[in-house]
């Protein structure tokens, strides 16, 4: 069966993390992304964290699937022709080199445009044109502090906290995709190729979007009557960290399970949903709190809620986390465990759903990875392994034309 993208062809020319998992979506969804790496060395990922001695690392073949694998020295004068050939003949450039890097390699968005009309050159920076950062080179955190996600993450009698969660990189790369997409479609009404920019900082702003909204309402109000501060706590004029607080005005809050002491995911994220309130009391055994106007709406329960959760950690005492959330769920209560990683990797549900994937690979023997988030009726994502480094080089030069002569000469000078 044929897949969504197929035909679309993409220079991939990114690294680490933000851009390879832009280009990874979009392989999976069928284009043909032909990931250019320099000769010897490739994107530093493959040799980033090692758990294998001279294999690629999980961290490079978990964002690099799907993909084709074509070394080429982009500073030779023949490295460049084999770039300006390959730009001709595809649809996408996407990058995600430090600031003016593209420009110095001589491919600034004048030249590729010059040579193709009709591409799509998608980048990821850190700050986007015309910031006073735009000179940065960034990573992850560097993105989470930057825009807004680690002065409004921990706890606040902490300092700022970066998430786990890569919203500096792969959501950025998320972003970037949705923007490849729309470019794409505008080209089939138009025919002509534009310039799509995300920056990294723009991407987690856009996950903080409700803190933003949050600062207009402390400084409308002075305080903010669902964060745990309201109403004993102290307020300054900037958005405080809200612990395990629900964002919604929704209390809610990370709640202790059985064996709590020994295991660090013993627990539950336990929510006090407005419309949810009935069914909690009832679940708890504390019919008396539907209808007391001191509980029944989430702004009389704010100056107890330490009480009520610490009532609910008393209820969960003697329940693990499965069984705690087998009983709220009867009730119809929005509620989770806390899964470690290793629950996660042996979910049997994530594994059904191709959400995690086992896949084969020549060096690794195996690897488990997130498959795509993105389900479709009439499409199956087939993860595949990651190329290993140039394994597609002569492939892709003879699609380009190449006679096997000028390949061995090309390999010879040291441009692929
Ligand atoms: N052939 C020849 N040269 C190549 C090449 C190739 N195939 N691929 C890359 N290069 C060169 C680049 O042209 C650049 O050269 P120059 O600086 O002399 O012009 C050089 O390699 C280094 O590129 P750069 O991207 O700046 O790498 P870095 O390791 O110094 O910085 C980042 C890494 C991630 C910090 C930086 O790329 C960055 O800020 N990117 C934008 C934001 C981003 O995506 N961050 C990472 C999120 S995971």
């Amino acid at each position: 069966m044929s897949k969504p993208l197929e035909g679309i062809k993409i220079i991939d020319f990114t690294h680490v993390q933000a851009g390879p998992a832009c280009t990874q979506l979009l392989a999976w969804f069928g284009a043909d992304v032909i990931k250019v790496e320099r000769p010897g060395a490739g994107d530093v990922t493959r040799s980033q964290l090692r758990h294998i001695d001279e294999a690629d690392a999980l961290y490079f073949t978990m964002l690099n699937s799907n993909k084709r694998s074509l070394t080429l020295d982009t500073k030779t004068p023949q490295g460049k022709e084999v770039l300006e050939k390959l730009i001709k003949e595809s649809d996408v450039l996407v990058e995600n080199f430090g600031p003016g890097a593209l420009d110095r390699m001589g491919f600034s968005w004048a030249r590729i445009n010059e040579l193709n009309p009709g591409m799509i050159v998608a980048s990821v920076k850190g700050f986007s044109e015309g910031h006073h950062y735009e000179d940065l080179k960034v990573y992850e955190n560097v993105a989470q502090c930057a825009g807004g996600a680690a002065s409004t993450t921990g706890f606040w009698d902490g300092p700022p906290t970066v998430s786990g969660a890569a919203l500096g990189d792969s959501n950025t790369g998320m972003h970037l995709a949705i923007g490849i997409l729309t470019a794409l479609h505008a080209r089939n009404k138009t025919g002509k190729g534009q310039k799509v920019a995300v920056s990294m900082q723009d991407a987690v702003l856009n996950l903080c979007r409700v803190k933003l909204r949050d600062q207009q309402r402390l400084d409308a109000l002075g305080y903010l009557e669902e964060y745990p501060q309201y109403p004993h706590g102290e307020f300054s004029d900037v958005v405080p960290r809200g612990g395990n607080a629900g964002g919604g005005g929704q209390p809610g809050w990370v709640l202790k399970c059985k064996g709590w002491e020994t295991d660090p995911n013993a627990y539950i994220y336990f929510t006090i949903q407005g419309h949810a309130w009935a069914p909690i009391c009832k679940a708890l055994g504390k019919p008396e709190w539907i209808e007391d106007p001191a509980y029944n709406t989430p702004r009389a329960r704010q100056d107890k809620i330490f009480e009520i959760f610490a009532f609910i950690e008393g209820w969960l005492a003697d329940k693990t986390k499965y069984e705690a959330v087998d009983i709220l769920r009867k009730f119809d209560i929005p509620c989770a465990p806390v899964l470690s990683m290793k629950e996660i990797a042996e979910d049997k549900s994530l594994r059904a759903s191709g959400s995690i994937v086992e896949v084969p690979h020549p060096q690794l023997g195996k690897y488990l990875t997130v498959g795509s988030p993105i389900k479709f009726s009439d499409l199956t994502v087939d993860v595949k392994p990651s190329p290993l480094l140039g394994e597609h080089t002569d492939e892709v030069l003879r699609g380009l034309g190449y006679s096997e002569q000028q390949i061995e000469m090309l390999h010879q000078e040291r441009a692929v």
